[in-house]
C-alpha cells in the first residue's frame, strides 16, 4: 500500500522535496509515498533533464492537478514564500490534499499544532509548543524553538534560528544562516537577510540584514 504524491515545481527546491520523500520512504515505517511526478507550468529544459536525471518525471501544468485520483496528496516545492502563497491559491482548486512531510533526520518536539503543508528538511529542529500554518517550509539545518508561532507560507532558509517565543507573519522569509533572538516578531512578508541577527522587531513587509538587522 503505498500514497500516492505530486510535487509543485520542477526548481531546486521541488527537486529537493523529491530527495526527502525518498529519504523518508527507506526509513519509516508509515505509509511509503508513491512519487508520482511533477506539476509545474513553465520549467526550463534545464530543469525538465535535472528532473529526468532523478528517474522523475515533469506530469504538466499546474492544471494536471485537477486530473488527478482524488487522494493523490500534493506538496508545494516552491522555495519562495510568497511564491508559494500564489501557488498554493491556484493549487486549492484541484482540492486534493496536502501532504506534510518530515525528513527522518529532522526532529519534531511535543506538541506541534501544524496546519497542512508542512515541509521539514533535513537536519531541521522544531522543537516544543510550536504553532505553525499552512505550508510552513523549514530548511536543512534550520531551527524553529520552543512557542514559536510561524503563520501561513513561512519559509526558514537553511541554517536560519529562530530563537524562542518568537512569532512570524505570514510568508515571512529567514535568509540562510539568520539568527531572530528571542521573542522578537517579524511581520508578514518581511525578509530577514542572509547571516543576519535580528535584535529588534521587523515590521512587515520590509527587508533587514546585517548584524545587528536594520
Ligand atoms: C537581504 C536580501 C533580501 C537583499 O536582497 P536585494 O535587495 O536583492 O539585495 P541586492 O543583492 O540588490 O544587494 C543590495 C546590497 O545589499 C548587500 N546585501 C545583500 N544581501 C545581504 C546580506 N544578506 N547581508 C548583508 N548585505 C547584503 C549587497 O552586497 C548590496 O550591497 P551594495 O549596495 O553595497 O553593493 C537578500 O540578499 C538576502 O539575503 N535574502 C535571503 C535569501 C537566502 O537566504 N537565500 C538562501 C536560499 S537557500
Amino acid at each position: 500500500m503505498t500514497v500516492d504524491l505530486v510535487i509543485v515545481g520542477c526548481g531546486g527546491h521541488g527537486r529537493e522535496i523529491a530527495e526527502l520523500v525518498r529519504a523518508a520512504n527507506r526509513v519509516t515505517d508509515a505509509t511509503p509515498w508513491r512519487l508520482l511526478g511533477f506539476v509545474d507550468d513553465a520549467p526550463s529544459e534545464v530543469n525538465r533533464k535535472r528532473v529526468q536525471a532523478l528517474g522523475m518525471s515533469w506530469l504538466g501544468p499546474l492544471g494536471t492537478l485537477g486530473e488527478l485520483p482524488r487522494a493523490t496528496h500534493v506538496v508545494l516545492g516552491i522555495g519562495d514564500p510568497r511564491a508559494r502563497r500564489v501557488v498554493a491559491f491556484r493549487a486549492d482548486t484541484a482540492d486534493l490534499p496536502y501532504a506534510t512531510l518530515v525528513h527522518p533526520d529532522a526532529t519534531v518536539g511535543g506538541d506541534l499544532v501544524s496546519a497542512e503543508g508542512l515541509v521539514v528538511f533535513a537536519g531541521a529542529r522544531i522543537t516544543t509548543n510550536v504553532v505553525v500554518g499552512r505550508h510552513v517550509h523549514v530548511n536543512q539545518n534550520a531551527t524553529l524553538a520552543h512557542d514559536c508561532v510561524a503563520d501561513d507560507f513561512v519559509s526558514l532558509h537553511p541554517m536560519a534560528t529562530v530563537s524562542g517565543d518568537c512569532r512570524l507573519g505570514r510568508a515571512a522569509l529567514v535568509g540562510a544562516g539568520a539568527v531572530v533572538l528571542p521573542g522578537r516578531r517579524i511581520g508578514a512578508e518581511a525578509t530577514v537577510g542572509a547571516g543576519a541577527c535580528v535584535t529588534r522587531d521587523v515590521p512587515a513587509g520590509t527587508a533587514v540584514k546585517g548584524v545587528p538587522a536594520r
